[in-house]
């Protein structure tokens, strides 16, 4: 199933709509924008327009995409498969509340810094329950995509049992999209080499059934 495809014509992303559930969603995109020479993707949330970076645009609608497939495999269908899905597309909404200075800072954060990144999940819960949505899949898969299962992940610290489980599969999609992916401060690793990384934390920070589920989507060529 597709449901996202991101197209580099003209460096515009277009999302195509292959799904009704994600309609209201392919909508959010609106255009692209040149802020301070970089390029940024325009979308509109409740009448107000919003400017994210083609990178953040881009792992959004990968994280989407990868969270999609695993559900697959875990057997979500029809519109609990699109709560992941939209979820996955949501999940980094709440760096929009952060200063862009510390979210493309290319050195080290302070701690300082740090602390204020971590409360992206909960901004981002927070507009997208204000703005699009009170489904609480979708709330708590944003809410909980840094959690990990031994509690030492954020906003709260919390452990398996209290993560939910849209959270835990956006939580693998996420640092499997995330580090395959070059970054400004780091080099990207191999597909290989992240499987090995997200398997050898398989049961301490990431559900053991949701990276399973990872391991099937890249033996068909995620
Ligand atoms: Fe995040």
């Amino acid at each position: 199933m597709v449901l996202f495809t991101c197209k580099g014509g003209d460096n515009l992303l277009e999302v195509e709509r292959t799904n009704e559930y994600l309609m209201p969603l392919a909508d959010l995109i609106i255009g692209q924008v040149e802020v301070s020479g970089r390029k940024d993707i325009k979308i509109k949330i409740a009448g107000k327009s919003y400017a994210l970076s083609e990178c953040t645009i881009s792992h959004s609608m990968s994280v989407a995409r990868i969270s999609g497939k695993m559900g697959e495999k875990l057997m979500y269908k029809d519109t609990s498969l699109c709560d992941i899905v939209v979820a996955g597309f949501l999940h980094d909404i709440g760096k929009l509340f952060i200063s862009d200075k510390i979210i493309d800072k290319r050195g080290l954060l302070t701690e300082k810094e740090r602390e204020i990144v971590k409360q992206h999940s909960k901004f981002g819960a927070d507009f997208v329950k204000k703005h699009i949505t009170e489904n609480e899949d979708v709330l708590l898969g944003i809410l909980h995509h840094h959690e990990r299962l031994d509690g030492s992940g954020y906003p709260k610290g919390l452990k398996d049992s209290e993560i939910s489980r849209v959270g835990k599969i956006i939580a693998v999609a996420d640092v499997y999209d995330a580090l395959t992916q070059e970054r400004p401060y780091r080099n990207k690793s191999s597909k290989e080499d992240t499987i090995k990384y997200i398997n050898a934390h398989s049961g301490s920070k990431f559900d053991t059934e949701i990276v399973s589920a990872l391991i099937e989507c890249m033996k068909e060529g995620l």
